[in-house]
């Protein structure tokens, strides 16, 4: 029996990284998962997953994700996973990376949540997942600027979904990851002027000597999604290998 037994998941960014990870670990616990993201050929390769159904969906784009909710008739779970990390401070953010990124990384998560809620709200049950990171109100981190704000809001959406929903049955919580090992992060390394002096910068502000592995994050996206979570709301959950320490 799995942990996720006639769950039904819909996830966002489940192409690369965190969220394809957590797209495998749903399905392995018998999940039916509907794996979305914009990159269709990377997303294609998910099909060979028993349990996983994908989509394109680009989170940014309103008509398409009310077109997924006409497909999606039951939902249980909803994952908002994508988002994306502009380096520098406020000075290197011009008005453009100010928007992209909270077009991507809030704005998406408020339009797939309006879309579903109603939904979970017919069916009197529903648990949201949401993408924070530990650069958001929980640290300060150097040249995050526009990101940590971004997640920061994350924070602020997860608690206002949770505490006005919270006597209809809806649950939701964010994940709070620390430094992940994902494709994401192996090119913004690349793209450093000195990427071997990057990675070993990444590796040492982890107390714990190494990053994070997508699966980790996984495995508490599988525990949120779950039953056994069912206590749980409002929450901001840590994985970041004691980095806020
Ligand atoms: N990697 C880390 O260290 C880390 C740490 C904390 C939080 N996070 C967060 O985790 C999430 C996933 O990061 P990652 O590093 O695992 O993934 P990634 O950056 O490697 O992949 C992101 C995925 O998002 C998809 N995507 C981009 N724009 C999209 C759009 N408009 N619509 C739909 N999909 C889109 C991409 O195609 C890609 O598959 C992000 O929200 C990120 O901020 C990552």
């Amino acid at each position: 029996m799995g942990r996720l037994d006639g769950k039904i998941i819909v996830l966002t960014a489940a192409a690369q990284g965190i969220g394809r990870a957590a797209a495998i670990a749903f399905a392995k616990e018998g999940a039916q998962v509907i794996a979305t993201d914009v990159n269709e050929s990377k997303l294609r390769e998910l099909e060979a997953f028993p349990g996983i159904q994908v989509r394109v969906l680009d989170v940014t784009n309103k008509g398409q994700i009310e077109n997924l909710t006409k497909e999606v008739t039951k939902i249980d779970v909803l994952c908002n996973v994508a988002g994306y990390v502009h380096h520098g401070t406020i000075l290197d953010c011009e008005e453009k990376d100010w928007d992209f990124t909270m077009t991507l990384n809030v704005r998406s998560m408020y339009l797939m949540i309006k879309a579903f809620l109603p939904k979970m709200l017919e069916q009197k049950s529903g648990n949201i997942i949401n993408m924070s990171s530990v650069a958001s109100s929980i640290k300060g981190v150097a040249n995050r600027c526009v990101y940590s704000t971004s997640k920061a809001a994350v924070i602020g959406l997860t608690k206002s979904i949770a505490a006005d929903f919270i006597e209809q049955g809806i649950r939701c919580n964010c994940i709070c990851p620390g430094t992940v090992d994902t494709p994401s992060l192996r090119e913004r390394i690349q793209a450093r002027p000195n990427p071997e002096q990057a990675l070993k910068d990444f590796v040492a502000r982890q107390k714990m000597g190494r990053l994070a592995t997508a699966e980790e994050v996984a495995h508490l996206f599988v525990y949120l999604a779950s039953n056994e979570s069912a206590y749980m709301t409002g929450n901001e959950c840590i994985i970041d290998g004691g980095w806020n320490l």
